[in-house]
């Protein structure tokens, strides 16, 4: 490889693995959990309100004054979403996802209306055991081409 594409390809590769801060690996049909804990105030069990929303706008997970609401979440979650009560005493309020599909992939928000907190976590799905390859390749592409625009 000449020594210009080999620059490209680990600059390429790089940006891949910098980009985000928490991020989540599922595998297509199994599960996953979004952390989001906070401790530095816990809410008594009456007060603790979540909300988990999907790329800011699709409505995941709803926890208000204590207790799940699920009239206004998205379809898409149904019976795929669940929090974990047991753990809030412990400012843990992760999410967890099963059967996880492609369209899962996104980033989550965690909001914490009363202790006014926002979390971001990202969550990648894999389609099964060619996607790394894939992605792989998909990383490849861009290098290639832009080998090619320098050699030419
Ligand atoms: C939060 O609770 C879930 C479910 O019990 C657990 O898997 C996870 O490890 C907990 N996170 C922390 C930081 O304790």
């Amino acid at each position: 490889m000449d020594r210009r594409c080999l620059v490209v390809w680990l600059l390429v590769s790089l940006t891949d693995k910098v980009s985000s801060q928490v991020k989540v690996e599922g595998v297509k049909g199994g599960k996953a959990v979004l952390p989001c804990v906070y401790t530095k105030t816990i809410m008594e069990r009456d007060m603790v309100t979540i909300f988990w929303r999907l790329n800011d706008e699709k409505k995941v997970y709803d926890v208000a004054a204590g207790n799940t609401v699920l009239t206004q979440q998205d379809p898409e979650f149904k019976a795929r979403a669940q929090t974990f009560p047991e753990e809030y005493s412990k400012g843990n309020y992760s999410l967890s996802l099963r059967d996880l599909r492609v369209t899962d992939v996104g980033t989550y928000f965690c909001y914490i209306p009363p202790l006014n907190v926002k979390q971001q976590i990202q969550l990648h799905v894999e389609d099964g055991p060619e996607a790394r390859s894939s992605s792989m390749r998909a990383s490849l592409v861009p290098a290639v081409l832009l080998c090619l625009i320098l050699l030419l």
